[in-house]
């Protein structure tokens, strides 16, 4: 039976576009913890954490990797702090592969420019810092992974396939 591809990263890496590629290439089930959040909630992550605040949408996003986890086949997309829980990490594990997207600062900045679409960075004044900061304090709870894929520069398909590789190697692909 195959295990779960679990992909974590930092905001910005790709962890739902390369997901959901990924899942097609394996012909796996796609779950994306955001948009699970999302969908359970009722509303977007932004008003989430506008109205209820970090703290229950962490609540949420660890009921969600609990539901995730129990899930076959199946490539889940983590959010960019999901790693912060020792215990959401525990399950994803058990779970699965952990591969880890990543990418530069100023690639990161760039991908995630957009206002309103986090919170974590929308409240910050300097947004190039707040990004260096929180992926510096983030960076150990990243290193967790079983492989590591830089995303910088590079296609959909070459970061897939790199992915495909690794799993092949580690004998959760075959063929
Ligand atoms: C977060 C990342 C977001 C989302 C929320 C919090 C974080 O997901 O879960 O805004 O703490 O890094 P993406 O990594 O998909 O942007």
């Amino acid at each position: 039976m195959a295990r779960n591809v679990v992909l974590i990263g930092f905001m910005g890496t790709g962890k739902t576009s390369i997901g959901k590629r990924l899942a097609s290439r394996l012909g796996f089930a796609f779950l994306d913890l955001d948009q699970f959040i999302e969908e359970r909630e009722g509303c977007k992550i932004p008003e989430i954490f506008a109205g209820r605040g970090e703290a229950y949408f962490r609540a949420a996003e660890k009921k969600a990797v609990e539901e995730a986890a129990s899930r076959k086949n199946t490539v889940i997309a983590t959010g960019g702090g999901t790693v912060k829980d020792p215990e959401n990490m525990e399950r994803l594990r058990r779970s699965g592969a952990i591969v880890c997207l990543t990418a530069d600062v100023d690639t990161i900045v760039a991908r995630t420019s957009r206002r309103g679409e986090r919170p974590l960075l929308d409240r910050s004044g300097d947004r190039r810092q707040a990004v260096a900061e929180l992926l510096e304090s983030r960076r150990s709870l990243y290193e967790q992974a079983d492989c590591f894929v830089d995303t910088n520069n590079r296609s959909p398909l070459e970061i897939t396939e790199e992915i495909c590789h690794f799993l092949k190697r580690e004998g959760n692909l075959h063929g």
